[in-house]
């Protein structure tokens, strides 16, 4: 699957070796901004926009379909992104590996797979261990969001942030200016939009001292 034939995606892809542990966000953005995680980018056009809103953070996407994944470190680079790399990884296994604890600001996840079949349910991303890894790699104070268009799978979703004990449900609010319209503008919204489809948002933080602040409702 060739989205473009000329793509240079490697100056905004990150490869870690496997080997390597824990990473230092210095030594990949030679800064210590706060650093920000997007769970299957597509084609990258959220952090495409959030990147150029906010170069005092950096950004990190994770996708798994290897096309998707270059063409957007690909556009990163075409922007001048220095805040915005792309892995080609399984998200959640390349965080376990090398994400540290306490390091990320925000992770957002936006119209993830819904795997509707009742089989394919156990392949469903947001799961009670996804919010315990999130809790593990969230900074205090720090957010994990969430929008789907799926009905079913957000109250799946919900389920799963009710029933744990470790993130605070908050309010989620759009990380776009107001003018921009949409929810948070990515490829999918878009084109579910034009479908007239409904959008469904959720959002938790971890507590200021690291652990949860309320209860999750
Ligand atoms: C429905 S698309 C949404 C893409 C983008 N977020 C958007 O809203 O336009 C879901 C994307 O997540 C990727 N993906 C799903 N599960 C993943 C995982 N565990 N790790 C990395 N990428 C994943 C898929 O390859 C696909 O590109």
């Amino acid at each position: 699957m060739a989205l473009r034939s000329n793509l240079d995606p490697a100056p905004n892809l990150l490869t870690v070796p496997d080997a390597a542990g824990k990473i230092k966000w210095t030594d990949i953005f030679g800064n210590n901004h706060a650093v920000e995680l997007e769970i299957g980018s597509g084609k990258g056009t959220f952090i495409l926009a959030v990147a150029q809103m906010h170069p005092q953070h950096n950004y990190i996407g994770m996708e798994w379909a290897k096309a998707y994944c270059d063409f957007a470190a690909d556009r990163f680079r075409r922007h001048g992104l220095a805040n915005a790399r792309m892995v080609h990884a399984e998200a959640l296994w390349w965080i376990r590996c090398h994400v540290p604890d306490n390091a990320v600001a925000a992770v957002h996840v936006y119209f993830p797979d819904p795997w509707p079949k009742s089989r394919h349910h156990k392949r469903r991303l947001i799961q009670p261990e996804f919010l315990r890894e999130m809790h593990r790699i969230l900074v205090p104070g720090g957010q994990v969001r969430v929008v789907t268009d799926h009905a079913e799978y957000f109250e799946w979703i919900r389920t799963v942030f009710a029933g744990q004990g470790v993130l605070a449900q908050i309010p989620f609010e759009s990380p776009l200016p107001q003018e921009a319209g949409g929810v948070v503008g990515t490829n999918f919204e878009k084109k579910y939009a034009l479908e007239g489809r409904s959008f469904y948002a959720i959002a938790a933080e971890k507590g200021m001292n690291g652990v949860t602040s309320a209860p999750a409702s």
